[in-house]
């Protein structure tokens, strides 16, 4: 026999073994380990139900999967050896249960890797996804506190990066819990769309073995609301599709985006140019050189760290635009950006959390800040409105008050009326009865409005929906 003959699980139509650098471009252990535990999970299903239709026996099957339970013990304690010329976490798993039981080389039967992954990765997203919402959900837990605790803290509202309208900040903030209200069912529909065993597809053409799929796919939980199995339907679809990973990509970038913008608000206001907000010590960095510097580096890596997670979506369409059906080697590299979109969108919103919860509101800036009475340059248009002037002709008014506010350096609420009424006319003598705030706010009061009264119901909304 050949000293170089192969000893992988695939060699027997070969001579020789794969070379180092064939071995190191080819394993994919380094990373896919991570599935050992959904690995494991469809291996016993699979014995399971290779015994229930006859083509393993009793002993087989229970030392299958005692031997499947003994290498999961090792790989939570950490003592298992993982070997990159097993290739992948599924051959890793194989060569370590023969070592336990010859009956581990029946456990392939019936079923290809093909299968064996695509069942495995749509395990992990489910997990992944019960874990990512509750980060969300703790994320819009402290949100809803800073709003409830900042109710009354006004602060300008910006279109263009300049002062608009006035808001309360908890309006600011509760826009965002809106957004990652959409990110949190986004990914729960993901769970319904994930929800469908492709077990039994085989290679690529499924198997002349009489299986059980609808077993398998039962066992493993793939099941609707009538508890009966889901299964795909086409066998080549069944291992080639990877549509689970790109929606997978796709809403962890929407929720990677949302918070680069949010980080990007709140590295604004620390900025002593806003100085809105006092972000804590405990996530902020100084400088090796300037000795005054606090600088906001975890919201700046959750800004940078989103660029990646939108990349890693890219990633996927473009490794999968190409390809012929079906199983293409290429696929190995679909794992990759979903793991890593994965572990960075969770500690990104971990920090926002942790961060948020300590952020120091400053009040006295915010204040002064939203006192600029330019801000209510709409509502003077909206008094004129009820006057019945037309409000193209009401917003030229204005204008022209604005533009002699800033010739005569007097603010907008001070201008004499007898400057106003020149401008025109019609303008009633109470026009700068407009410029209260809090009048202002509470004249908001539609929908979605920032008046107190929505905000209150904002909050209790999402409480409720979230059961806070
Ligand atoms: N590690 C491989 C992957 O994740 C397993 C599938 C191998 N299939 C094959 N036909 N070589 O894609």
């Amino acid at each position: 026999m050949n000293k170089n003959k192969s000893h992988v699980t695939w060699g027997g139509r070969f001579e020789n073994s794969p070379s180092q650098l064939m071995i190191s471009i080819s394993e994919s252990v380094s990373f896919d380990h991570v599935l050992a535990k959904y690995d494991i999970k469809v291996s016993k299903a699979h014995a399971k139900m290779l015994f229930k239709v006859g083509i393993i026996n009793k002993k087989e099957c229970s030392n299958i999967v005692a031997g499947l339970d003994c290498i999961i013990d090792r790989i939570e304690k950490n003592t298992f050896h993982w070997n990159k010329d097993y290739e992948d976490v599924h051959m890793n798993i194989e060569q370590a249960l023969l070592e336990i039981t010859s009956d581990a080389s029946k456990l392939h039967t019936a079923r290809s890797r093909n299968d064996q992954v695509a069942t495995g990765m749509r395990l992990w997203f489910k997990d992944a996804i019960i874990e990512i919402k509750k980060d969300i959900k703790t994320l819009i837990d402290q949100l809803l506190l800073m709003s409830e605790k900042n109710k009354n803290v006004l602060i300008p509202g910006y279109t263009h990066l300049q002062r608009a309208q006035p808001v309360s900040f908890a309006h600011h903030i509760l826009a965002y819990v809106e957004m990652f209200k959409r990110d949190f069912s986004r990914f729960h529909n993901l769970l319904n769309a994930g929800n469908i065993c492709p077990l039994g597809s085989g290679a690529i053409a499924g198997t002349t073995l009489p299986i059980d799929r609808d077993y398998t796919a039962k066992l493993l939980g793939f099941i609707d609301s009538n508890g009966d199995s889901m299964l795909t339907q086409n066998s080549m679809d069944a291992i080639s599709d990877r549509d689970l990973f790109i929606d997978f990509a796709n809403c962890c970038a929407t929720t990677a985006m949302h918070l680069s913008r949010f980080s990007e608000d709140f590295i604004l206001w620390s900025s002593s140019e806003f100085n809105f907000i006092k972000l804590p010590d405990n996530f902020s960095t100084g400088s090796s050189l300037m000795p005054q510097k606090k600088n906001p580096d975890g919201f700046e890596l959750i800004r940078g760290k989103s660029a990646r997670i939108i990349s890693n979506a890219q990633s996927l369409y473009i490794l999968l635009k190409g390809l012929p059906l079906t199983y293409n080697r290429d696929l190995q590299e679909d794992k990759p950006p979903v793991f890593d979109s994965y572990k960075e969108l969770c500690l990104m919103l971990k920090v926002a959390s942790a961060t948020i919860a300590e952020v120091e509101i400053n009040k006295v800036k915010c204040k002064e800040s939203v006192s600029d009475p330019l801000l209510l340059a709409t509502d003077v248009v909206d008094f004129l409105v009820l006057q019945d002037i037309p409000f193209r002709e009401a917003h030229h008014i204005v204008g022209e008050m604005v533009k002699l506010s800033e010739k005569l350096n007097v603010p907008l609420s001070e201008l004499n009326y007898s400057d106003v009424s020149k401008i025109d006319s019609r303008v009633h003598k109470d026009w700068n009865q407009v410029f209260s705030l809090d009048g202002a706010l509470n004249s908001r009061r539609g929908v979605g409005m920032p008046s107190d009264e929505q905000i209150d119901k904002q909050i209790q909304i999402n409480k409720t929906y979230f059961n806070l």
